[in-house]
């Protein structure tokens, strides 16, 4: 046995100064490098140069014959050091590691289990031999973090599986399964378990057998024509055409099909550099470590409180994809409702959405009826005396939510949680309808709640931190990721996005037209225009909370006087034809829009692209700035995760507090100030201007 420590303290960012990352296990004459980098072997520089240093002595002591890679721990090398991509690259890096790999004199082979990702599967096919265990996981998800495979990946994986499933698990990033890998011929052996014992096996009979390291084993060149790969790569690119790493991908396995592998190996790495000091790539890998670190800090404040059962206040749209959201992840759920009519519909709903999901086949029929199983409907409050959690979803309205939390204050055991889901009101005052405050929170969902991703956690004044705790510890389990926020009008999201269209109805009065508008978003990276949405989610819902706030906005306010509520009435700010949801311009919305412009004496004219964004993305990044000085939000990247998961804004582009801060807030501010001299409206103050 041996070890090799984590280097000199310089080197120590990943790992801890002198903390063993490498250790050597003898069996007989075979060597084994046990990788042991909490959590994920991670690939940084201590594991490298340990690996390095183990592996030339390794090679040049007499009394080994093979050696072996392993991982200590739930997993196989993950990959690279997703942080060390800020920094310039230390030697050795993966490259040179590989090289040293394959340029052994005896037979390499890799034990793998748990995810075998991106570096962490270069370095396993830099071996002679590799066995998985059965439920192993081997895929390259860089172009997910805005990068290609830098370190060979390109190159020998079309070489090795072909370019057509190369191509497809590489733009992907999906990894594939150990038995799926065996058939590709990523690797030579599957074992139910223990495959370290197992590679021990190979390597002692590759040993007797005289085989050698990798080195010496030339890769053929993948056989696919060209023809076919181009267009096979222009058919998956389709769907990705405005983003770089999907492209460069395509060109690296392109160049591992026309040129030798040195010269693709060179120019692999060019492209990998060029997109790890991108735009692209530094926004998603933001994204990476802002969700994973999102609600870190409230999680461990205090001891989250046991969660087993779970209650849901209405049946309507958010509370039936609440329940399921819970189901889901194995917990059951009570859902309450005022009446049999309504819970029947609510439950037939929940129905629909999983016959659904099983036609679809993204959910086997057993999974589904297990997971339906877990949801009772019931009309009686009692039954939620003994959960854990309760979480409302009613109607949208102070006096109804009062009334639901006096009633749960009554009927619900001591210590149990009592959420609400709302998503403007003040949770403050919802709690006082109790006489326990202190045991209320904010779980805003997004809806449909069974699908999207991120929960804005809301603590109260006297919201207890083992409260606020389990709340972000039970949306972790269910698969979300949790985001707390302070109270306010709208919380983070809905605020901003309040800021961001407030501008949306001046813009086209002024000149703009609806298309351009939502043309200009899409360009941006939006899934879907912010007209086009309002006609998806129906111009009706935010009418109504105008009327009763005494509020009016033009266009939208006539708009639904007409009738015209968006793509259910056929006829919003577009026209939809029967059955399609093709927004096709309306002359009749056109001339509502001159009107008003010649009734506010607004000469029409020409708007950009540019003013567009400005008029819209600044406000809303100006509306965060604001809730950050208000100790609303926690931290920009927290806004950000908020909005890419919550809203739909471009991932690529880090979320928009990411992508201000690329920028530079003081561009971002001279423009407000700009656009505050030319409209006169508050709205375009600069929040750190008091
Ligand atoms: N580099 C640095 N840190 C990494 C990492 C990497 N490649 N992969 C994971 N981590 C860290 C996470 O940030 C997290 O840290 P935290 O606990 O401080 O928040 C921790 O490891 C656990 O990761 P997490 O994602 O929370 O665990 P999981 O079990 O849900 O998922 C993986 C594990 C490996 C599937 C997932 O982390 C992943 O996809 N990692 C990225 C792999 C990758 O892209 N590799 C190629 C890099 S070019």
């Amino acid at each position: 046995m041996g070890e090799v420590r984590g280097g000199t303290p310089a080197a120590a960012g990943e790992a801890d100064a002198g903390a063993v990352v490498v250790r050597v296990e003898r069996a007989g004459h075979v060597a084994v490098l046990v990788v042991d980098n909490p959590p994920v072997n991670a690939l940084g520089i201590a594991v490298r140069r340990a690996l390095r240093d183990a592996l030339l002595g390794l090679d040049g002591d007499v009394t080994v014959s093979a050696i072996g890679l392993a991982a200590a721990g739930r997993t196989f090398c993950v990959g690279a050091d997703i942080a060390e991509f800020d920094k310039p690259a230390e030697s050795p890096t993966l490259r040179e590691l590989i090289a040293t790999l394959r340029g052994l004199s005896k037979p390499t082979a890799a034990a793998l289990h748990g995810n075998v990702l991106g570096g962490g599967l270069e370095l396993a096919l830099a071996c002679r031999l590799r066995v998985a265990d059965a439920g192993c996981r081997l895929g390259f998800p860089e172009v997910q973090l805005g990068l290609i495979p830098g370190a060979g990946g390109t190159v020998y994986l079309p070489r090795l599986i072909g370019a057509e499933r190369a191509l497809r698990m590489i733009l992907s990033g999906e990894p594939v399964a150990a038995a799926e890998a065996l058939g590709l011929g990523l690797v030579d052996k599957v074992v139910g378990d223990h495959p370290r014992a197992a590679m021990i096996e190979m390597l002692r009979e590759a040993a007797e057998a005289g085989l050698r390291s990798a080195g010496g084993r030339k890769h053929a060149r993948a056989a696919t024509p060209l023809p076919d790969f181009d267009v096979l790569a222009a058919e998956l690119l389709a769907k990705n055409k405005d983003l770089e790493a999907p492209a460069a991908c395509v060109a690296a396995i392109r160049n591992s099909l026309t040129m030798d592998e040195d010269a693709a190996f060179a120019e692999e790495r060019r492209i990998f550099e060029r997109l790890r000091q991108g735009k692209e790539s530094r926004a998603l890998r933001h994204m990476f470590f802002a969700e994973r670190s999102a609600g870190r800090a409230a999680a461990k404040a205090a001891r989250p409180r046991p969660v087993e059962s779970i209650g849901v206040i209405g049946a309507g749209t958010m509370g039936t994809g609440i329940a399921m959201a819970f189901a889901a992840a194995g917990l059951p759920v009570a859902v309450v409702e005022r009446d049999s009519g309504a819970l029947a519909a609510g439950l037939g709903r929940v129905d629909t959405l999983y016959a659904g999901s099983v036609s679809r086949g993204s959910l086997p029929p057993e999974a589904a009826a297990a997971r339906r199983a877990r949801v009772v409907g019931t009309t009686d409050y009692s039954m939620l005396a003994s959960c854990d959690l309760v979480v409302e979803a009613a109607f949208e309205d102070m006096e109804v939510k009062r009334g639901v939390f006096a009633r749960l204050d009554a009927v619900c055991r001591p210590g149990a949680i009592l959420a609400t889901n709302t998503s403007y009101l003040d949770v403050n005052e919802i709690a006082a309808a109790t006489g326990r405050p202190e045991d209320v929170v904010g779980m805003h969902f997004f809806s449909p709640a069974n699908v999207m991703r991120v929960v804005e956690v809301v603590r109260a004044n006297r919201t207890d931190p083992a409260v606020l705790a389990t709340a972000i510890a039970v949306s972790r389990r269910i698969g979300k990721v949790p985001v707390p926020v302070g109270v306010c009008h709208g919380f983070v999201g809905n605020r901003m996005l309040g800021a961001r269209n407030a501008q949306m109805i001046d813009l086209v009065i002024e000149g703009a037209m609806l298309q351009d508008v939502d043309r200009t978003f899409r360009e941006f990276g939006w899934p879907m225009g912010p007209f086009e949405m309002w006609d998806m989610a129906g111009l009706d819902i935010s009418w109504r909370a105008r009327k009763a706030q005494g509020k009016a906005l033009a266009i939208a306010d006539e708009l639904c006087a007409q009738g015209r509520f968006g793509q259910k009435s056929g006829r919003g700010f577009y026209r939809y034809e029967p059955g399609s949801r093709t927004p096709l311009p309306d002359e009749d919305v056109t001339r509502l829009i001159h009107e008003e412009a010649r009734r506010r004496g607004v000469q029409r004219r020409d708007i950009e692209a540019t003013e567009i964004i400005e008029r819209t993305h600044y406000p809303m990044v100006n509306e965060g700035m604001r809730t950050l000085e208000e100790a609303v939000a926690n931290s920009a990247s927290d806004i950000d995760v908020i909005w890419v998961l919550g809203y739909g804004f471009p991932r690529a582009k880090g979320g928009p507090m990411h992508w201000a801060s690329d920028i530079g807030w003081d561009v971002v501010a001279e423009r407000l100030d700009h656009w505050r001299g030319k409209t006169g409206s508050d709205l375009f103050r600069p929040a750190t201007r008091g």
